[in-house]
C-alpha cells in the first residue's frame, strides 16, 4: 500500500522524487524517507508524520544528486517511526519495499546468527541485509537479487540503489504493483502509474516474477529466471490535471463532483446514442466465451463489494444466470466449487487489491473465465484476467471510495443488459425503458450532486454522534451498507447499515434519541416497508434522516430531516442516485470533524497486502 519513486536521470532528482511521492500519499502515510546517491556516498532523508514533515529534511540531502528513490510508508510491521521509515540503508546500499515478507522472522533470526543488526521493526529490512550479505560473494546486483529473491515469501515491490552501480536503480515485483516511467535521458519507477503522470505517459508495468534495472538512458527486463525480456512501453490516457484537486478542497469532494461526467460519458462510451446497441467490444464482453457462462461469482472489497451486491439485482435477472456474490477474502480460503463454465469477475477501482488478485488467480487455476471491472488500466488484476471492462472514471485520489462505486454499479448495469440482449433474454419494450433510465440519469445525477448545500445543514446537526444506523430495502440495502462505510472511513463515527428487514431483528434494541437513522427509501417495491421501518424507528423516539423523493411528502413528515433525491425507474440504477446524498453526509460530518478527509488514519487507498 505504499508509495514508491524513484529517478535516474541528469539533473536534480530530489524535487521531483518528493513531488511524485506526494501524489502517492494517499497510498500510505505514516512515515517517509528519500535516498540519494551522490559522489558513490548514499544520502537519506527520512521522518515519521505525514509527507509534509519530510520536507523539512530535504535540504540533508545532496542537492546536485540525480538518481535517487523515495517511500510513503502504510505501516505493517514497526510503528510508523522515523527509525521504521524507508528506505532502509546499510552500508553503500539502500532498498525500500512495499508488501509484506510472510517468512521475516525466520530470515532475521538467520541475518542475526550470522552477525547482522537491525535499526528497524521491519520485515523489509531483512531484505536489505540479505543483499548485502550475497553481494559479498555474488558481485554483480542482478545476480544477487536473484537469489536473495529465492528466499522469499509474500509480496514485494523492491527499489534498490547502491554504489556498486552508482548510475542504476534496480527494481524487483512480485506481488506489489511497480511501474516503470521511461522519460527523455531519465527514467522513473513508482508503485502506481499516478506518481508519474506530469513527468511521461510512456510506462512499462512489470509483471510478477520480474527484475528491472535502471539508468537515465535505458530499461533492462529479466524474469526471474534471468532470463532477458523485452517490452514496449504502453501509453496511459489519463492527464496530469485529471489528477490534481482542480480548486476543491478535497479530492473527494472534486471526485463527488465528477460523478455527473462520468456516468455521462461512461452511457455515450459504450451505448450508441443513436442505435441503442451496446459496444461489447469495448466493454471486453467479445473476449469472453458466453457459451461457458453457466454461473457468475462477483469477488471484490469494501465499496466494489457493495456494487457487486447492486449488480446481482440486475446481472441475475437480464443474463438468466445465477450469480453469486463474494467478499473476496473469505472466497479465496473456502476453497469454492469452481468449474469451466462460472464467470469469476472481479470488481476493483485499483486493480492491485491483494485479495481480489489472488481470488482471480485461483479462479483460472480452476479453468474458469475472468473477468475485471476496473478503473486502472494495465494494472494487475486486468492483467491476469480473461477480459476487462475499464470504467474510465478518472483518477479516484480520495481514500473514500465515491465516483468508482457509481462507475461501477452503472457498469454491472450495463453488462447484464449487453449479454442480456446478445443472448436475446430481454425484450424490446424492457431494453427500450432501460435505454431511457440510461437516458434520464446523468442529468438525474447532476441533480444529486447539486443539492449539497441542504445536506452540508444536516451534517452541521449530527456530526457530534457516535453512532449511526443506515437502512433500505433491496437494492437501497447496498446503498446503506455504502453510506455506513463512507460515513465511518472518513468521520470516525461507528456506523452500520442494515436491510430494513432485519431492524426489528436485533438493531432495534439501538434506537433511541442519540443513535440517528438514515433511511432509504425511494419509490420502489419497497417503499411501503420502508415506511414502516421509519415509524418503528419512530415509536422508540428515534430520529430518522430520510433520503427520498423530492415530492414524498409522506415521508418527509416522517423524518426529523430529510434528503431529496431524483428518480429513476430502475431499482438498480436508482442507487447510483441514493448513494450521492450519504457521499456528502459522510464528507461534511467528516470536514465538521476535522479529520483528514482524503487520507483517513490507517487506511490507504489501495490494498494490496493481505
Ligand atoms: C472504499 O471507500 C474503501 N476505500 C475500500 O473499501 C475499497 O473499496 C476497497 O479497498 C476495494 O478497493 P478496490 O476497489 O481498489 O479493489
Amino acid at each position: 500500500m505504499c508509495g514508491v519513486v524513484g529517478v535516474v536521470g541528469s539533473r536534480p532528482c530530489v524535487e521531483t522524487i518528493f513531488e511524485g511521492l506526494k501524489r502517492l500519499e494517499y497510498r500510505g502515510y505514516d512515515s517517509a524517507g528519500i535516498a540519494t546517491m551522490s559522489a558513490g556516498k548514499i544520502h537519506t532523508a527520512k521522518s515519521d508524520g505525514k509527507l509534509v514533515r519530510l520536507e523539512g529534511h530535504l535540504k540533508e540531502l545532496p542537492a546536485s544528486s540525480s538518481i535517487g528513490m523515495g517511500h510513503t510508508r502504510w505501516a505493517t510491521h514497526g510503528a510508523p517511526t522515523t527509525q521504521n521509515a524507508h528506505p532502509h540503508v546499510t552500508g553503500d546500499l539502500a532498498l525500500i519495499h512495499n508488501g509484506i515478507i510472510e517468512n521475516y522472522r525466520e530470515l532475521k533470526a538467520e541475518l542475526l546468527k550470522d552477525g547482522y543488526s537491525f535499526k528497524s521493526e521491519t520485515d523489509s529490512e531483512v531484505v536489505l541485509h540479505l543483499l548485502s550479505r550475497e553481494l559479498k560473494t555474488t558481485p554483480k546486483m542482478k545476480d544477487a537479487l536473484l537469489k536473495v529473491i529465492t528466499r522469499l515469501e509474500g509480496a514485494y515491490g523492491l527499489g534498490i540503489l547502491w554504489a556498486g552501480e552508482p548510475e542504476a536503480l534496480y527494481l524487483v515485483k512480485q506481488g506489489s504493483p511497480v511501474v516503470i516511467g521511461v522519460g527523455e535521458n531519465e527514467n522513473y519507477f513508482a508503485s502506481d502509474a499516478l506518481a508519474l503522470l506530469p513527468l511521461t505517459k510512456s510506462v512499462i508495468f512489470l509483471n510478477d516474477g520480474e527484475v528491472g534495472r535502471l539508468t537515465k538512458s535505458g530499461v533492462e527486463l529479466w524474469d526471474f529466471s534471468g532470463k532477458q525480456l523485452k517490452r514496449a512501453p504502453s501509453v496511459l490516457n489519463w492527464t496530469a490535471a485529471s489528477a490534481e484537486k482542480q480548486g476543491y478542497r478535497h479530492y473527494m469532494l472534486k471526485e463527488i463532483h465528477e460523478q455527473p461526467a462520468v456516468i455521462a460519458n461512461t452511457i455515450a462510451r459504450l451505448v450508441d446514442s443513436a442505435s441503442g446497441k451496446i459496444d461489447t467490444k469495448e466493454m471486453g464482453i467479445d473476449d469472453l466465451d458466453l457459451t461457458r457462462v453457466k454461473s457468475i461469482v462477483y469477488v471484490a472489497c469494501g465499496t466494489a463489494y457493495y456494487s457487486a451486491m447492486i449488480a446481482k439485482y440486475s446481472v441475475e435477472q437480464m443474463v438468466g444466470v445465477p450469480v453469486s456474490v463474494e467478499l473476496a477474502s473469505e472466497f479465496r480460503y473456502r476453497d469454492p466449487y469452481l468449474d469451466k463454465d462460472t464467470l469469476v469477475i472481479a470488481v476493483t477501482q485499483s486493480g492491485e487489491t491483494a485479495d481480489t488478485l489472488a481470488c482471480i488467480k485461483h479462479a483460472a487455476s480452476r479453468g474458469c473465465q475472468t473477468f475485471a471491472v476496473c478503473n486502472v488500466r494495465f494494472s494487475s488484476i486486468p492483467r491476469s484476467s480473461t477480459a476487462t471492462l475499464y470504467m474510465e472514471a478518472g483518477p479516484e485520489v480520495g481514500v473514500a471510495s465515491t465516483k468508482a462505486f457509481t462507475s461501477m454499479v452503472l457498469c454491472h448495469y450495463l453488462f447484464g443488459l449487453a449479454i442480456g440482449q446478445k443472448k436475446d433474454r430481454i425484450s424490446k419494450e424492457s431494453y427500450q425503458q432501460a435505454l431511457e433510465s440510461l437516458r434520464q440519469l446523468p442529468s438525474a445525477v447532476d441533480r444529486a450532486v447539486n443539492a449539497a448545500g441542504l445536506i452540508e445543514d444536516v451534517a452541521a446537526k449530527y456530526y457530534e454522534a457516535t453512532n449511526f444506523i443506515f437502512i433500505g430495502r433491496g437494492p437501497s440495502f447496498m446503498v446503506a451498507l455504502e453510506g455506513a462505510l463512507k460515513l465511518k472511513e472518513i468521520s470516525y463515527i461507528h456506523a452500520e447499515g442494515y436491510a430494513g428487514g432485519e431492524l426489528k431483528h436485533g438493531p432495534i434494541a439501538l434506537i433511541d434519541k442519540h443513535m440517528p437513522v438514515v433511511a432509504v427509501a425511494p419509490l420502489d417495491g419497497h417503499y411501503e416497508k420502508m415506511i414502516s421501518n421509519v415509524e418503528e424507528v419512530r415509536a422508540r423516539e428515534g430520529v430518522c434522516i430520510g433520503v427520498g423523493d423530492l415530492q414524498d411528502d409522506k415521508f418527509k413528515a416522517l423524518c426529523q430531516d430529510y434528503i431529496p433525491c431524483p428518480q429513476v425507474k430502475d431499482a438498480a440504477l436508482q442507487t447510483i442516485l441514493s448513494v450521492i446524498p450519504l457521499q456528502f453526509l459522510s464528507y461534511y460530518v467528516a470536514v465538521k470533524r476535522g479529520t483528514d478527509v482524503d487520507q483517513p488514519r490507517n487506511l490507504a487507498k489501495s490494498v494490496t497486502v493481505e
